[in-house]
């Protein structure tokens, strides 16, 4: 039985005074340790948060992370930086860095070896746009940013820590959620990829999120899908829906 998680994206919004004063007022209302419940502030709320949800059951993310060890890379941040404030998890290739800062295949698997190595948890996403969807090309789109995101990562890394995230691009940010027959057939197909590279066991293991649109309406019914064992939230993890979302049974 794999357990659910749930991810809230919070992207570029909120200073580090905004993120203390909604954390606050949520955290006392996240008490399931049923799932694991994860905020992804950004960096500059990171600290604060790290000390806020020291002992507490929602646990802290990243956004993004570099590839590179330490040294020269102005304005970038490294696995040791994250480390130090207990992250536990770090989104990777996102779409809107894939799409706005050129993020590719290649960089998202280092990105996610170099968190590997440190023992955090990337959260990989993939996801295709609707001219691929409308072209037929989805399939190969998603069976190319998994192959190539997961590349020299052990199977033992896929089964107990890697996380992936199905966030079609068309349906983020814009109010239109995909069908949860489509989220769920995307979600078995990246199952059966990893089925492929690694075992049936692996692929049983590894747990495969949702994005785009998710809110407390539509939460329930992509939640009880087969292969979708959680939720990438972006917008609706700003406010008090995210409680609503986390509580979805
Ligand atoms: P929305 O929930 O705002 O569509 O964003 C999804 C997302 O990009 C989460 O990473």
């Amino acid at each position: 039985m794999r357990k659910k998680i749930i991810t809230g994206n919070w992207k570029m919004n909120y200073t580090v005074n905004e993120a203390e004063a909604f954390i606050t007022s949520i955290l006392e209302s996240i008490n399931t340790t049923e799932i694991d419940v994860v905020i992804c502030p950004n960096f500059t709320a990171l600290d604060r948060l790290s000390n806020l949800l020291d002992n507490k059951n929602v646990k802290l993310g990243a956004q993004n992370v570099s590839y590179e060890t330490k040294g020269a890379y102005t304005g970038e941040t490294s696995v040791d930086m994250l480390y130090a404030l207990d992250v536990e998890y770090c989104i990777v290739g996102h779409s809107e860095r894939r799409q706005i800062l050129n993020e590719t295949n290649e960089i998202v698997n280092l990105k996610a070896k170099k968190l590997l190595a440190k023992g955090i948890n990337p959260i990989i996403c993939v996801g295709e746009t609707l001219t691929e969807r409308n072209e037929n090309k989805l399939y190969d789109v998603i069976s190319n940013q998994v192959k190539n995101g997961l590349k020299d990562i052990s199977s033992e890394d896929v089964k107990t820590k890697v996380v992936m995230a199905y966030e079609p691009i068309w349906a983020i940010g814009t109010g239109v959620t995909a069908t949860t027959e489509q989220a769920e057939d995307m979600c078995k197909y990246i199952r059966n990829i990893v089925c492929e590279i690694y075992s049936e066991s692996v692929a049983n293991n590894l747990r495969i999120q949702y994005g785009g649109s998710v809110n407390p309406k539509n939460a329930n019914e992509i939640l009880n899908m087969e292969n979708i064992d959680g939720a990438l939230v972006g917008g609706a993890s700003l406010t008090n829906d995210f409680v609503a979302i986390v509580n979805y049974q």
